[in-house]
């Protein structure tokens, strides 16, 4: 029996942008919802607020005007903490602060009951930490929403080293009946989201920093080829420079300086030059010109239309890359297929020889397999549906292969990219690195692998989860990514987890048992 019901009332402390929202879920789930804020007036603005963002589903028929009130009418702004004492559960989205979190919580603990639980939505303060001052430790949990609260799904439920299971239980449960999508965690740095959030701006950042190409290109890339909806540095500039970058600050601080999570040099740059994004007008992209998008829309880099030649040769399987044979047979072109066995295909066009990037240099491979015209091509979240490709030629391919490969792209609609050879090129390489942080994060027992995808899915909206995505592509292709980016790189940045090594022994250890028990039959 959960310890909550409709009937529960939900209080909530700080109603900025995360509590007003936060207010709004419950009232919206039916429970009667008080409303504190330490600046006066403020728990009434957050109500107004609240009126009027629901006035507008109203206009678009989205919700009936009855309800809106009926919910609105639920939430009651009170003007001293004090009268929060019926709650049955306080969630507090207030300043960021241990200090403060942990005074807060006390106070709480004197008003409420002993069997009031105590909620935190802090994004980056140990849970453990803050329930380390109070009496009832055992009482209090992580309730991380995102932002904002009402529309994204994911909930973290994360659990300090006091916290009662059944506490994690009843408040997972509870944000079911919210209509929210919880996961459990252990309270650790960046929880789930923002830990493993951390190598889709991080391998953007790099990719740039190391003139592979342009933010734009990148971000173009992510959208149209990645499929998520937003590219890192407009999300950057979204968010704020300034409170990403303390993010990763925290996190790398909170990992005792793991190269992991070592922030960026280009980012500190903007934010030490006041440049923080959309707030500021200016950001990596320049806003100025105060449309809502800013220069958003700034071209990236496209090659210009070339031909391709009426017939290509496959040789090996493509593996996750293999629709696009049939995408490029409906074109007509004659589709020649060798050594269907081999692991390693490549598509033979013109002088071209393109395969699908491994986490090495183009260069790297090309010089090894002594075929100078070697072109990588990017991981795509669906080959069929993506809109745009990148290339990264080997230092010694010709114009001419560059144009046969970019014309077989272009032939099946795609808009291609050139970009310098980097390990990895742009999606797979942050595909792979946020796969192996998912993994190592369920590897240190944070959370299981189902959460690392629902987290990454609903708390920042990625196409695919992270595991999901590398099982898609093969864990022992990740896996190859990320030791390929390690060698060349030797950081460990691009430490390989030791879940992710062992699931691909594990599957090989079946793979074999499959054909001995075969040959036994
Ligand atoms: P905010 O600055 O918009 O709102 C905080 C509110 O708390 C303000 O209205 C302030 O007057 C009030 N407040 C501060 N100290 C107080 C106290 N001692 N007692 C009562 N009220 C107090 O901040 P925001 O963005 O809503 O963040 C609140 C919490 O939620 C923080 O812990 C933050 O890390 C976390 N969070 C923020 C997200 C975001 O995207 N903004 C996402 C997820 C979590």
């Amino acid at each position: 029996m959960s310890r909550f019901s409709k009937e529960s009332v939900i209080a909530v402390i700080g109603a900025g942008a995360m509590g007003a929202g936060i207010a709004q879920v419950a009232a919206s789930a039916g429970h009667q919802v008080l409303l504190f804020d330490a600046v006066e007036g403020a728990a009434e603005q957050g109500i107004v607020n609240t009126a009027k963002g629901l006035s507008r589903l109203v206009e678009r028929e989205r919700m009936t005007k009855q309800d809106a009130d009926a919910l609105v009418s639920r939430i009651q702004a009170v003007s001293s903490i004090e009268d929060l004492a019926p709650a049955n559960l306080v969630i507090e989205a207030i300043v960021e602060r241990l200090d403060i979190k942990q005074q807060v919580c006390r106070q709480l603990e004197e008003i409420c009951s002993a069997s009031t639980i105590i909620a935190t939505n802090t994004s980056s303060i140990s849970i453990t930490a803050i329930a380390s001052s109070l009496q009832r430790p055992q009482n209090l949990v992580g309730m991380h929403f995102f932002n904002p609260a009402p529309i994204m799904k994911l909930v973290e439920v994360i659990s300090g080293l006091e916290t009662d299971p059944q506490v994690a239980t009843d408040i997972y449960n509870l944000s079911i009946s919210w209509a929210k999508l919880p996961v459990h965690a252990k309270s650790t740095p960046g929880f789930i989201v923002n830990r493993v959030a951390r190598s889709f701006y991080g391998e953007g950042l790099r990719i740039n920093q190391e003139g592979a190409t342009d933010f734009v290109t990148i971000d173009t890339l992510l959208r149209e080829c990645g499929g998520f909806r937003m590219g890192p540095f407009e999300l950057m500039d979204l968010i704020g420079q300034d409170v990403n970058y303390a993010v990763s600050c925290s996190v790398f601080e909170a990992f005792y300086h793991d190269q992991r999570f070592l922030p960026s040099l280009i980012q500190k740059e903007l934010v030490d030059a006041g440049h923080l994004g959309r707030k500021s007008g200016k950001g990596f992209y320049d806003y100025s010109q105060s449309s809502e998008k800013g220069n958003i829309t700034k071209i990236p880099s496209t090659v210009d239309l070339s031909s391709c030649p009426a017939a290509i040769t496959v040789k090996g399987r493509l593996g996750i890359a293999e629709p696009l044979i049939s995408l490029i047979e409906e074109k007509g072109i004659i589709v020649k297929r060798e050594c269907e066995d081999d692991d390693e295909g490549m598509i033979k066009v013109g002088e071209a020889i393109l395969m699908l990037t491994n986490g090495q240099f183009t260069t790297q491979r090309a010089a090894e397999s002594y075929q100078p015209n070697l072109i990588s091509f990017d991981l795509a979240l669906d080959y069929q549906k993506a809109s745009r490709i990148a290339l990264a030629p080997s230092d010694g391919a010709s114009k001419e292969a560059v144009k046969a490969a970019s014309g077989l792209f272009q032939l099946i609609g795609k808009a291609v990219s050139i970009i310098d050879d980097i390990p990895g090129m742009v999606v797979m390489r942050t595909v792979c690195a946020l796969a192996n942080e998912g993994f190592d994060a369920v590897n240190q027992n944070v959370c299981n692998e189902a959460a690392v995808d629902i987290a990454m899915k609903g708390g920042v909206n990625y196409p695919f989860g992270p595991i999901e995505w590398a099982n898609a592509l093969g864990l022992n292709y990740t896996l190859a990514v990320i030791d390929n980016l390690m060698a060349v790189y030797g950081e460990d940045r691009y430490r390989a987890s030791p879940l992710l090594r062992r699931k691909v022994a594990e599957k090989v250890l079946m793979a074999k048992g499959y054909s001995e028990q075969k040959g036994v039959c």
